[in-house]
């Protein structure tokens, strides 16, 4: 009988095959760091994920207080806490009692199941101590989110299958050795040398499975990291104001351009000033959703001290997170699209009016811009008799087919390069 029986060359080709599957599934996304990002942009205004409360309950063993299965009920009240309230359900009742029935927001539509799965393994699991609270104007930066995670990770995964390949070598050497003893003690020729080789030459299908899935696994990394250089779809970050669309665009139904009222002038849409929030804020101090904690940061900004009505205090600057950003090499105009070529603003921003945190819903990149160039019809240029006579001449050229922004030049480079 074999005494390293345990040791034998099998036994590593076993670990190493449950090695490589380990990383198979890590590197396919079952890590945490989706949860921790979706958290930290969407529920770190309201939560802290240790015990303190902020604007809802701090959520350090949320899942050992809320009825069980914690999994279940966390799901429902994430995603739609009001309906969950009115299907009867008591705990959900008392939270929004205890916490002086400010009501959560409803991430149905928001947040996809799995997005919502992710960030409950988050917070039933949070990795290292909490850092400083997520409020006030100093816990923002400009910082792009990082997109490169996958990347880094690809590549200790990397360095951990060297060693353990290295390992599995000197575990062969010693492993031949004492079989060597033992045969030499028994009379027998010394057994055949190992090599991590050798195992590969017997195992060449294994051997090519594991390769393949190595050069997959890097090649997505790179091409994930390198196609989102500069790209930001769906940044959302949470700004310093919990400022809802949705309560103003979308309950108040106050106008776009009310507030952006640069994308009918100009470039820039722009971001208003806190004395356009004034205009109603002045008399409105508190809302529904956050009390007076939020709108309290506008009158700061500004200076205005709501108990004696008048501005007496220095000014500051809100300083709004940059959601969408073009990189400096692109021209993009907002009154060319807006009034010149009358698209909506929800045709390339999404429904900004269900959102209560703005979020980045299109790509930004070239081939979007150039495929509704493609497809998208200019619309009259009568009002300027100008683009009325050039209209005319190109809808001659074009005979019955659609006059595209392709065909006045909105593919030329240099409509958006200079
Ligand atoms: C606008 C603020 C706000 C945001 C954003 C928010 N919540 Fe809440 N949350 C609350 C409030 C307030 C409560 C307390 C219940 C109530 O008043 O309805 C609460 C309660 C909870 C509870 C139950 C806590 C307990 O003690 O039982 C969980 C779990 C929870 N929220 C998770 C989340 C997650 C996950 C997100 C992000 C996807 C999130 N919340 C985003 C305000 C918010
Ligand atoms: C009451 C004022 C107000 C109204 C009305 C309003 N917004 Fe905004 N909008 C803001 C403020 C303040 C910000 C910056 C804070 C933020 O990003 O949430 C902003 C941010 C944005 C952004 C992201 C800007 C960036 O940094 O890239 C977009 C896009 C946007 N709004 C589109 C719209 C659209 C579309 C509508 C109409 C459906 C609308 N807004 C209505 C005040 C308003
Ligand atoms: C044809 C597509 C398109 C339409 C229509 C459009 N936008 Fe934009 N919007 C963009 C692009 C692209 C950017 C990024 C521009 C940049 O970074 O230079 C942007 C950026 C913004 C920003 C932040 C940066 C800035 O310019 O201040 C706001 C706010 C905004 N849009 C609001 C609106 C509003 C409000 C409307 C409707 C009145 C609208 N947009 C219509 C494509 C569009
Ligand atoms: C045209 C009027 C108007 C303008 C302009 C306006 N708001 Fe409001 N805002 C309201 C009203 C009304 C409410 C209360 C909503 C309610 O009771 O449902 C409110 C509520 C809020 C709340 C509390 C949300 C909640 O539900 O607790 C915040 C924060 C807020 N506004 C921020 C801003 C900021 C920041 C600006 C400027 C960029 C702004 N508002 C501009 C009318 C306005
Ligand atoms: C929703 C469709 C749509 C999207 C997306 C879009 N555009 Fe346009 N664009 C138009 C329309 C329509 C016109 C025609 C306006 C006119 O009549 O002059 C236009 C015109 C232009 C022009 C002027 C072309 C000319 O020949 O005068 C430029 C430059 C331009 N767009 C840049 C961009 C850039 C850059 C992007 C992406 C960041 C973009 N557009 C995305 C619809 C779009
Ligand atoms: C309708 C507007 C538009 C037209 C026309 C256009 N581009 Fe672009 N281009 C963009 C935008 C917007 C970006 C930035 C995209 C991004 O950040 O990914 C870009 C990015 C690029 C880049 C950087 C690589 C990348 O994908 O990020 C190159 C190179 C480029 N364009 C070359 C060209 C050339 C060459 C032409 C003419 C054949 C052209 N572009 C026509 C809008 C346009």
């Amino acid at each position: 009988m074999n005494c390293f029986y345990i040791l034998n060359k099998q036994f590593f080709l076993k670990i190493f095959l449950l090695f490589s599957l380990l990383i198979l599934l890590v590197s396919s996304g079952f890590s945490q760091a989706d949860g921790e990002k979706i958290f930290k942009q969407t529920c770190a205004a309201c939560h802290r994920i240790d015990g303190q409360k902020l604007v809802g309950p701090g959520l350090k063993d949320v899942a050992k207080r809320v009825p069980q299965p914690a999994d279940e009920w966390l799901f429902k009240w994430i995603k739609n806490n009001t309906a969950l309230q009115k299907s009867g359900d008591e705990y959900a009742t008392k939270i929004f009692n205890d916490n002086g029935k400010v009501p959560m927001l409803v991430f149905e539509g928001v947040l996809s199941d799995d997005a919502i799965k992710s960030v409950i393994e988050y917070i039933k699991n949070p990795p290292a101590p909490p850092t400083e609270p997520a409020t006030g104007q100093n816990a923002v930066t400009q910082a792009p989110p990082p997109q490169t995670e996958g990347i880094g990770l690809t590549y200790v995964l990397l360095i951990i299958t060297v060693l353990l390949i290295v390992m599995v070598s000197l575990l062969g050497v010693i492993v031949k050795y004492l079989q060597d003893s033992i045969n030499a003690a028994k009379g027998l020729p010394p057994s055949s040398p190992f090599s991590v080789l050798k195992l590969a030459a017997r195992h060449k299908r294994l051997v090519a499975l594991i390769g393949i899935f190595f050069i997959i696994s890097v090649a997505r990394a790179l091409y994930i990291g390198l196609m989102n250089v500069g790209v930001y779809d769906n940044y959302q970050p949470v700004q310093p104001i919990l400022f809802s669309h949705q309560t103003h665009a979308g309950k108040l139904a106050i106008n776009c351009v009310y507030c952006h009222s640069g994308a009918e002038k100009g470039k820039v849409a722009g971001v208003p000033s806190a004395n356009v929030c004034m205009n109603c804020h002045k008399a409105i101090s508190s809302g529904p959703l956050t009390g007076t904690a939020e709108i309290a940061k506008i009158y700061d900004a500004v200076g205005w001290d709501p108990a004696k009505a008048a501005y007496t205090k220095p000014e500051k600057s809100i300083k709004w997170i940059r959601v969408h950003a073009l990189p400096d090499f692109a021209y993009f105009n907002h009154s060319q699209h807006v009034v010149v070529g009358k698209q909506q603003c929800i045709t390339c921003h999404g429904d900004m009016a269900i959102l209560d945190v703005a979020k980045q819903n299109v790509p930004l990149t070239m081939s979007w811009c150039i495929n509704c160039h493609r497809k998208t019809e200019v619309p009259g240029m009568n009002s300027n008799p100008y683009y009325a006579d050039l209209h005319t001449k190109l809808k001659e050229k074009y005979k019955d087919q659609p006059l595209t922004v392709e065909k006045i030049g909105g593919l030329d480079c240099i409509k958006c390069h200079y």
